[in-house]
Parts: C-alpha cells; sequence; structure tokens
C-alpha cells in the first residue's frame, strides 16, 4: 500500500514538472514514507531523517509521511525541527501546499477519508502488476496491530472510482489488478442509490475487461471469506488460485488473546470450501511468533497448521510491542532470544514447504506473466499464477510474450526455471 501511495505521490509531482532522482543530495523535495507495523522499520525512522537532514541540499524541503508520521504526529518536528511536512496517510493530497509556500510547516494527520486517491492525478503508465487499493483502515482490532490507530477504522472507496481507476490501468499497461486493502475482503460500499457493492463485484466486472488477464487480493481476514468471495475462484478463471489469509498463530488460546475469533476447525472449513470451489488453489498466511504467553506447545501447533494447510510464499515476524495496543502491556513476554529462536525454526518450515511446493511444479506448464529481464539481461522473469517467479532464457528472436505458457524444468526454494511452449 505504501509502495502503491508513493507511486501516486511521484504521479502527482510529475504533474507539477519534477522528475525522480535516487539521489538525495539532488533532489528539491525528498518524502519519507514510512511504516509502524513492526518495531524494527519504526526505530530506523528518526535516523535516516537525520541522515537526510545532513545529505541534502540546504534548501531542499523534506517531511515525512505514512503510519510513522501519523503515530509520532507534532512530535517529529521536535525531533527533527528542520522538518518541513507531517503527512499521516489520509493527507498525501494536501501536500503541493509545501510546494507552493516552502516556509510553512505542514502538518495533517487526520484519517477521515480517502480523498487523496481522487484529488491526486493518475499514474500515466501503469506497471503490468497494477494495485488498486478499494479500503484503507480496519474495523478488526488485533491485539498486537497498531494499524487500527494508524489508518483508522475501514473505509471503503466508491465502486465507480475503483473501476475508473481500474479501466485506466487497463489502458495503459496493466494485465494484472491486485486489489488491496488491510481488510480487502471486508470491502463493502453503499451508493447513492442504496445499492451495495462487495469485493466479488469488483472481480467480475473487472475479468470482463480484456486486457486484464489476471486479478488476485490482499490481504484477507479469515472470517470476512463470505461464500459470494469464494464463488469467485469457482466462476471466474482470471481470478488467480492463490490467496493471501493470515492465521497468525495455530493455537487456539493465542488467538483468543490476539482477539482473532476463528477456530482452527472454521480456519480450515473456510480453506475446504476454497478448495471445492478451485481444486488447484494455494494459500498464503502471516505468522507472528512470540506473541505473549506462547508455550513451546503453542509454537509447536503453529507449526502443525504450516505443516496442514502447505502455505506457500508467507510471511513471519517476531512479536514486536506496539504502542496504543492492548498486547505490549500483557504479562509473560516473551524474550528476544526464544523469538528469534521460534522464528528461525519456523521459517525452516515454511522454507521447507515452499521447496516442495516448487518441485511439485516440475514438469507442468503454467500460464505466467512477464515481468522484465533479469540484470544480467539473459533471462526473462515471468510470474506464475501462485506469484512464484520463474526464469527463463531470452528468446533468440527478442520476441516477448506478456503472457507465456511456460513448462517448468526445475526448482528450488526461491524460484522456478522453465521454457516457453508455443500454443
Ligand atoms: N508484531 C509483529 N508482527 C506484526 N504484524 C502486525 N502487527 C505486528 C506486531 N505488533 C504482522 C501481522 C500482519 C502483518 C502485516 O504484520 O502478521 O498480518
Ligand atoms: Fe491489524 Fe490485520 Fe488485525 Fe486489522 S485484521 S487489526 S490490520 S492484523
Amino acid at each position: 500500500m505504501n509502495v502503491y501511495d508513493s507511486w501516486r505521490i511521484a504521479a502527482m509531482l510529475n504533474a507539477r514538472g519534477m522528475t525522480q532522482t535516487q539521489n538525495v543530495a539532488d533532489a528539491d523535495i525528498i518524502i519519507l514514507n514510512t511504516c509502524s507495523v513492526r518495531e524494527k522499520a519504526t526505530n530506523k525512522v528518526f535516523s535516516e531523517l537525520g541522515r537526510i537532514r545532513d545529505t541534502k541540499k540546504p534548501d531542499a524541503i523534506f517531511g515525512i509521511i505514512g503510519c510513522v508520521a501519523r503515530e509520532t504526529g507534532a512530535t517529529a518536528f521536535h525531533r527533527i525541527p528542520e522538518l518541513n511536512f507531517v503527512l499521516g496517510p489520509q493527507s498525501y493530497h494536501k501536500l503541493p501546499a509545501i510546494l507552493d509556500d516552502p516556509d510553512t510547516k505542514l502538518f495533517n494527520i487526520d484519517l477521515t477519508g480517502l480523498e487523496k486517491f481522487d484529488e491526486m492525478p493518475q499514474i500515466t503508465t501503469a506497471p503490468v502488476i497494477s494495485y488498486i487499493p478499494i479500503q484503507e483502515g480496519c474495523n478488526h482490532c488485533c491485539t498486537y496491530c497498531i494499524v487500527p490507530y494508524t489508518r483508522g477504522r475501514e473505509i471503503s472507496r466508491s465502486f465507480d472510482d475503483i473501476m475508473r481507476d481500474t479501466i485506466h490501468a487497463a489502458k495503459t499497461g496493466a494485465i494484472e489488478i491486485c486489489f488491496l486493502g488491510q481488510n480487502v475482503n471486508g470491502y463493502n460500499y453503499t451508493d447513492g442509490n442504496g445499492d451495495t457493492y462487495r469485493l466479488s463485484d469488483l472481480i467480475r466486472d473487472t475479468a470482463k475487461i480484456p486486457e486484464i488477464q489476471r486479478i488476485r487480493f490482499t490481504s484477507s481476514y479469515p472470517t470476512e471469506m463470505s461464500d459470494d468471495l469464494i464463488d469467485m475462484f469457482a466462476l471466474e478463471p482470471k481470478l488467480l488460485p492463490f490467496l493471501n489469509m493470515p492465521i497468525q498463530s495455530g493455537a487456539p488460546d493465542v488467538l483468543k488473546r490476539m482477539n482473532r475469533p476463528y477456530s482452527l476447525d472454521s480456519y480450515m472449513e473456510i480453506i475446504e470450501k476454497l478448495r471445492v470451489a478451485r481444486p488447484d488453489i494455494q494459500i498464503s498466511s502471516d505468522f507472528i511468533v512470540g506473541f505473549p504467553g506462547e508455550t513451546d506447545s503453542d509454537f509447536e501447533q503453529t507449526l502443525d497448521i504450516a505443516r496442514r494447510v502447505k502455505y506457500i510464499n508467507s510471511y513471519s515476524f517476531k512479536y514486536s510491542p506496539r504502542p496504543h495496543t492492548a498486547a505490549a502491556l500483557m504479562p509473560d513476554q516473551i524474550p528476544e532470544n526464544i523469538k528469534r529462536e521460534r522464528l528461525a525454526i519456523l521459517d525452516n518450515t515454511l522454507n521447507e514447504i515452499q521447496r516442495e511446493f516448487n518441485e511439485s511444479c516440475v514438469k507442468k506448464t503454467l500460464t505466467c506473466l512477464y515481468e522484465g529481464a533479469d540484470k544480467t539481461g539473459r533471462h526473462l522473469l515471468y510470474r506464475t499464477p501462485y506469484m512464484q517467479q520463474c526464469i527463463v532464457a531470452k528468446p533468440e528472436n527478442d520476441v516477448i510474450q506478456p503472457m507465456a505458457q511456460i513448462k517448468i524444468t526445475a526448482a528450488n526454494r526461491a524460484s522456478l526455471r522453465g521454457k516457453i511452449v508455443s500454443d
């Protein structure tokens, strides 16, 4: 979501005649977009801001945006007095004010709406895989998570605005659309006529756009996988057979303390329904290890569920206490060395499952999406329907197929190798 926001901000600055540079010392404006989900990234922000202050041109303006801006608020100006602006995640459209008057201190951390998407210009050339945000914020209150505080309550964008952005992306280069939201399957928009739209409606209409060949969405909350959405996996071939549906932990006691109100049985039932709808579907998850009070046997249950579901492409994190969250105040915080040990064990398990899945793809032919050449220029990089990277030799005639049938010839944990087969 931050990457997408940064693209839109860059488009806004391009429209004012500015171009992008990778070099802080050359820049006239420097914007640090930040994430506060875990402590480690947050800790780096102020040292990075200090470095920018010491490297930038004297009259360059600089500021901080994103969730750390929202969380630290005006204290950011106390810590780095030279800062010109501090903007929370829903105020980026206010940025041009600072260009009009660089002497002001621009400050806005309101979480009141999603006008930013309507007020900022569109990205002119859409990437092949285009992200389209459909909702922001979260009404779940997981006890470890800072998102409801930094991004606010859930707001769904209007159906028409999303479809306008999706069609624009399709007309300017997108082949795959990934709908984005902290709680993407909670998307729920009622228009002026009282008609309600859900994620399944967005998928159905997007699939009708000829340029769009692949659709996916992230991140889904398990109890909000409604039947109309599950049915889409059976009805709509353009919807990829791949779903990120974080379980976070495999231990019922931990899930209870995380305030994630589902049982392992109900979670597995959703997966069964998904597999009935799309037998080849693969699931990925986010995991947190070392949540307060997590015992060895709780952790074993997380390993068990990972093996049972055979998650691919998962993300795992050490629990990180965050301000404004209930879990940060819970007793029995787990020592760092145990968190580190558990993370290494879980990562090994997940890697092994991923390697097995990648190996099971060998000899299969998959329809893949071209993403770009590798660094050497001798290979082409494609994305499989399960978001694995697949490396193929550059064809001698230099003709690149945006979508190609690729026969997988080899696999390791991180990627696949294959050969383009003619239709
Ligand atoms: N500590 C560790 N991981 C966290 N996540 C969210 N909050 C925390 C935290 N306090 C992880 C969850 C979520 C992902 C985006 O970040 O796994 O799904
Ligand atoms: Fe955070 Fe996701 Fe839980 Fe919402 S559902 S509070 S974003 S972890």
